[in-house]
Parts: structure tokens; C-alpha cells; sequence
């Protein structure tokens, strides 16, 4: 009776478990909360690495992928020279090029505009993964086809 009693034990222990790995999510999978991130950027980039710890906090899952042309890469995902910073993301069918705040990419993969993506030139102080303070509002910019588009959000 008594080792019955600590079999079933064990069985609901093992149960109570397998809830708790459902519940947040298949760690063994590293399955993202939120979408994939193919993040393309040069080795040598220290705040591109530190953007892509940033997205990972926020539930993204992030996939790094250095290159020796990153330039290259941009015109063939159609990043505006206006818009160019140190690194450039695909996320749910868009460009993010730059250091885009996590809130931008929400509203762009909530609301799916008809847009190549999104980007917010240069490498503002205090925007996600750049020190310093915040010296005025990020402006991100739609990325059109073939050109920049208008204001996609202000934070
Ligand atoms: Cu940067
Ligand atoms: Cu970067």
C-alpha cells in the first residue's frame, strides 16, 4: 500500500511538472513568446549584439547573423540610405533597420501595413542597446518600396 502510495506520488509530481514546461512555454525548444528575429550585422558590432540581448529580454527570439557586406544586404532587403544604422533586422516578413524600439515592432507586426518595414537612422543615444541619455523623440520611419516612407511612429 505504502509504495503504491509514493508511485502515485511520483506520477502526479511528474504531471504537476509537464503543466509547469507547457505553461511557460517549451524551454527545451527555446520557443519565442513573440516572433522571430533574423538579426544581420558586421562581427566587430558591440551595440548590434547588445540590441539583439535587448529583443531577447522582450520574448523575441533572435537569431544572429554576422556578415562581411552588410551593406549588400541592405539594398537586397531595400533599406533607404537615409535609414541606414549599424544593423538590420527581419522579423514577421519586415525590414527593422536600426536600433527600433521594441514597442515599434509590436504595433508594425499587429497592424501589418502594406510597408517593407520599418527604420530609425543612425545610432541614437539612448535608443535599445546604445548608452546614453535619450536626447529627443526616436522617429521611425516606414520603409516604402524603393524609398523612405513617411513618420511609422514617435517614441
Ligand atoms: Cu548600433
Ligand atoms: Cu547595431
Amino acid at each position: 500500500m505504502r509504495t503504491t502510495h509514493i508511485a502515485a506520488g511520483i506520477v502526479l509530481a511528474a504531471a504537476l511538472a509537464g503543466v509547469f514546461v507547457l505553461a511557460g512555454g517549451d524551454p527545451r525548444s527555446g520557443a519565442p513568446e513573440k516572433a522571430a528575429v533574423a538579426l544581420h550585422k558586421s562581427a566587430a558590432c558591440g551595440c548590434c549584439g547588445v540590441y539583439g540581448s535587448y529583443l531577447r529580454r522582450e520574448g523575441y527570439g533572435v537569431e544572429v547573423h554576422n556578415t562581411n557586406d552588410l551593406a549588400a544586404k541592405k539594398r537586397e532587403l531595400g533599406v533607404p540610405r537615409e535609414l541606414e544604422s549599424c544593423h538590420t533586422s527581419e522579423v514577421g516578413g519586415y525590414v527593422v533597420e536600426g536600433h527600433v524600439p521594441e514597442e515599434a515592432i509590436a504595433k508594425l507586426l499587429q497592424e501589418k501595413p502594406d510597408i517593407v518595414g520599418i527604420g530609425m537612422g543612425g545610432m541614437p543615444s539612448g535608443s535599445p542597446g546604445m548608452p546614453g541619455p535619450k536626447q529627443g523623440p526616436f522617429v521611425i520611419y516606414e520603409i516604402g518600396r524603393g524609398s523612405l516612407g513617411g513618420v511609422f511612429m514617435t517614441l
